[in-house]
């Protein structure tokens, strides 16, 4: 038996969720899901945050700090959750956020998401700390947008650039808050490193979780071979369990406002920053070039104690009043989309729920992923008697009394 058959949209044939899947409601159900299919270690790598994790935390109770004050007896019937970003109408205000080393968690994970996002007419941005090649999801996906994490020098950010042109994609990422390692303890406790180390533990926690040993890794190991970090420069990146790759994931500590404009003097098209939280910064990119900017503490993953995007969502609204801004970092439910869009946001980008989705259901539990919040995000704008996203505004809401 399964849910949700012969569900055809536009001419692609959708894949049915498995009936095991009927009791996933909202996003955080995947992730308890995922939690029993994926080895610990891997689980971890998803899940787990920087040092305490207090800006992970932070980013869900930025959103549960506002409430809404909804307006009644208004004819919802017409309404809409269309959003134009960049001259693209999207179906949606949220997109998939750039997520790395998704193909350990799912098969080939990046294409599972890339999919369902074409399908879904949501955008997907593809990391570049991928473990699939950009030219394959581009493929899978040509509206796909790409997040470079940029190398560390010059010829070696116009040669990554020159590839991720080639392979057709115009929107293009720029993730501005790495510029060295987080410390990841909490994966290093649960035995996760990168590179990977084969271990007793991992090895048990693979012949304990066979449906993802068979399903994602040895399918992955047999059809494709050893994973590759593809996506970090113009040539292939090393294998992951190779112990170069932390040098080649964290050389980023000289980059600065010059190369965001020797990028800007060859990219044509749109650029949009990531990881910008201070409104300085956020001007200083936007006078430099940048067509929007994505407020973000990279999910609680990388300076621990990072304010979360949603409190400082309306000062880089009003500094940069020019370009989209947009938002990513705790957002689960509808109710936090419409939240930081009433906030000022344009669009906001989900993340880890939608690596959990693909690893439990691949593709199919990526469609119901967006799908369940696609239909929160309606069903909120009906209870709060508005029809488009546009309506939205800081009326909409009351900070609550501390
Ligand atoms: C990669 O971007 C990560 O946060 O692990």
């Amino acid at each position: 038996m399964t849910v949700n058959t012969d569900v055809l949209k536009g001419s692609v044939a959708r894949p049915a969720l498995p009936a095991r899947y009927a009791g996933l409601l909202c996003l955080d159900d995947f992730q308890a899901a995922a939690r029993r299919h994926l080895p610990s270690q891997v689980y971890s790598y998803v899940a787990d945050a920087a040092e305490t994790s207090s800006s992970h935390h932070a980013n869900r109770s930025a959103f549960s700090s506002y409430e809404f004050v909804p307006r009644v007896m208004v004819d919802i019937t017409q309404r809409n959750t269309g959003v134009t970003l960049f001259g693209r109408r999207w179906d949606a205000p949220f997109g998939i956020a750039p997520m790395g080393l998704l193909a350990l968690s799912a098969y080939r994970g990046d294409l599972a998401l890339a999919s369902a996002a074409a399908q879904e007419n949501i955008p997907m941005v593809v990391s570049g700390s991928s473990l699939i090649r950009l030219e394959d999801v581009a493929q899978a996906n040509p509206a796909s947008w790409f997040q470079a994490y940029l190398p560390g020098n010059d010829d070696g950010i116009m040669a990554l650039l020159e590839r991720v042109r080639a392979a057709g994609y115009g929107t293009l990422v720029i993730t501005a808050d790495t510029a060295v390692a987080a410390n990841r303890e909490n994966n290093v406790r649960a035995g996760f490193t990168i590179p990977v180390r084969p271990s007793v533990g991992l090895a048990w926690q693979g012949l304990t979780h066979p449906r993802w040993l068979f399903g994602t890794f040895l399918r992955t190991f047999l059809q494709h071979g050893m994973p590759h970090f593809e996506n970090s420069y113009a040539t292939r990146g090393a294998p992951i369990l190779s112990a170069n790759v932390e040098r080649s994931l964290s050389d980023r500590g000289h980059l600065n406002w010059r190369h965001l404009r020797m990028i800007r003097e060859y990219w044509n098209g749109p650029i949009v920053m990531k990881g910008v939280l201070d409104a300085r910064d956020a001007r200083i990119a936007v006078d430099a070039g940048v067509n929007g900017l994505i407020l973000s503490n990279h999910g609680g993953r990388q300076l621990d104690g990072a304010v979360a995007p949603l409190r400082v969502l309306p000062d880089v609204v009003a500094a940069c009043p020019e370009v989209p801004v947009m938002l990513d970092s705790g957002v689960r439910r509808g109710s936090d989309v419409l939240k930081a869009l009433a906030l000022g946001a344009r669009f906001v980008f989900v993340g880890r729920p939608f690596s959990f989705a693909a690893a439990v259901a691949g593709e199919a539990g990526a469609l119901h992923g967006i799908d369940l919040l696609k239909q929160e995000v309606s069903r909120n704008m009906a209870l709060m008697g508005i029809n488009s996203l546009g309506e939205l505004d800081a009326h909409c809401l009351r900070a609550v009394a501390r």
